[in-house]
């Protein structure tokens, strides 16, 4: 089997985690005997610096042209302590995401049994809790027009738009999803306040009658924001708009101990991503800390849901389970040593090669 993989590492800690990955996905073509060609390309503040854009063209057409993309990160202190910055970026991951079409943002949420310690939360609260949230991932305040500001800089305003269409496309993928686990499903918005909230509701509740078997509940965002950390047991599958889905998953990377574990798949209409929820963790750039377990779990996300060979997804995540478990782990989830970033990849890829079984 051939398959081409988009490599966009990004800035920050991204071309580091993503070589540990790419380490991954070396040793799964080995095992597997598929092949697959990577071909890197330019997105965020590298690709401003070298062509003035943070989605050059190129970038997009190698996207296009692969059967998935793998993503490192993406943010810069240059640009985040520059307000006034007219091209940031945030904009390329934003143009990316829109002109690949990626409406559904999936992001896995469950507690490594020998992590549950890490946690700031009580042991008893996540020790088990196993949920998936689903982003939507191009509409929203993220990207409503108009935005900007008043003629006298005084004011500045963004726009939450959401369409009909837009909703029904998230939420018939939802219940699908919930169709497929314990088919639950809990809407998070906030319709006592926002229209587009309650256009959601409606559309949503709408959708229910084609998903008889599933189970629908509705919550406002404050109340799933405090839900999220006191009972995560109780959720299976969440959907929720753009902003409320960026807030919460951060929020619901303290279950698993480290906002570094938590992987991302999106999807749509064209090539899909993968990506680690962290951002570009600037200030471990370059260090060889930072955790590649994020980005490791997103490969196997790739497998599942991308390349289909859902079995090299699931060794990839036995051998992550492996190294948490036996402690080869970075600072931010050891208990003893902390091992450095390559040493984490380098010793899950031997796992993957040679002393996992093939499942
Ligand atoms: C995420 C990130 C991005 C977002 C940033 C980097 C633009 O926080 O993927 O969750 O807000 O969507
Ligand atoms: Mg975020």
């Amino acid at each position: 089997m051939q398959k081409n993989i988009a490599v966009l590492a990004g800035d920050g800690i991204g071309p580091e985690v993503i070589d540990q990955a790419l380490k991954a996905v070396k040793a799964i073509e080995q095992r597997f005997k598929c092949r697959f060609t990577y071909t890197s390309a330019l997105v965020g503040a590298t690709a401003i610096e070298h062509t003035g854009d943070p989605y050059p063209d190129r970038t997009h057409d190698i996207c296009m042209q692969s059967d998935a993309v793998l993503f490192g990160a993406i943010g810069d202190p240059r640009y985040d302590n520059d307000p006034k910055a007219k091209i940031r970026p945030e904009q390329g991951l934003l143009a990316m995401r829109k002109k690949l079409g990626l409406y559904a943002n999936i992001r896995p949420v469950s507690a490594f049994k020998s992590l549950v310690h890490k946690s700031p939360l009580k042991t008893e609260l996540i020790d088990g809790a196993d949920f998936m949230v689903i982003r939507e991932l191009t509409g929203g305040i993220y990207f409503g027009e108009p935005r900007g500001r008043s003629e006298n800089g005084l004011t500045a305003f963004d726009t939450c738009t959401y369409t009909r269409t837009e909703i029904e496309r998230i939420g018939r993928l939802a219940f699908e999803y919930a169709r497929r686990r314990a088919k639950k499903l809990t809407a998070v918005d906030k319709a006592n306040i926002l229209a587009t909230s309650r256009l959601w509701r409606e559309t949503i509740q709408e959708l229910h009658a084609d998903f008889p078997d599933v189970a629908l509940e509705f919550m406002f965002v404050d109340n799933a924001a405090m839900q999220l950390v006191t009972w995560p047991k109780k959720f299976d599958v969440v959907v929720t708009e753009n902003m409320f889905g960026d807030i919460l998953t951060d929020e619901a990377s303290v279950i698993t101990g480290s906002l570094g574990l938590l992987p991302s798949a999106s999807v749509g209409i064209h090539t899909s991503v993968f990506e680690p929820i962290h951002g570009s963790y600037p200030q471990a750039a370059g260090k060889n800390i930072a955790n590649p377990l994020g980005t490791i779990l997103s490969a196997a996300l790739m497998f599942e849901y991308a390349l289909n060979i859902p079995e090299a997804g699931q060794l990839i995540r036995l051998a992550c389970e492996r190294s948490i478990e036996q402690g080869v782990v970075t600072a931010d989830i050891a208990t003893g040593n902390a091992y450095t970033t390559s040493e984490v990849g380098d010793w899950i890829a031997g796992q993957i090669s040679a002393c996992i079984p093939t499942p």
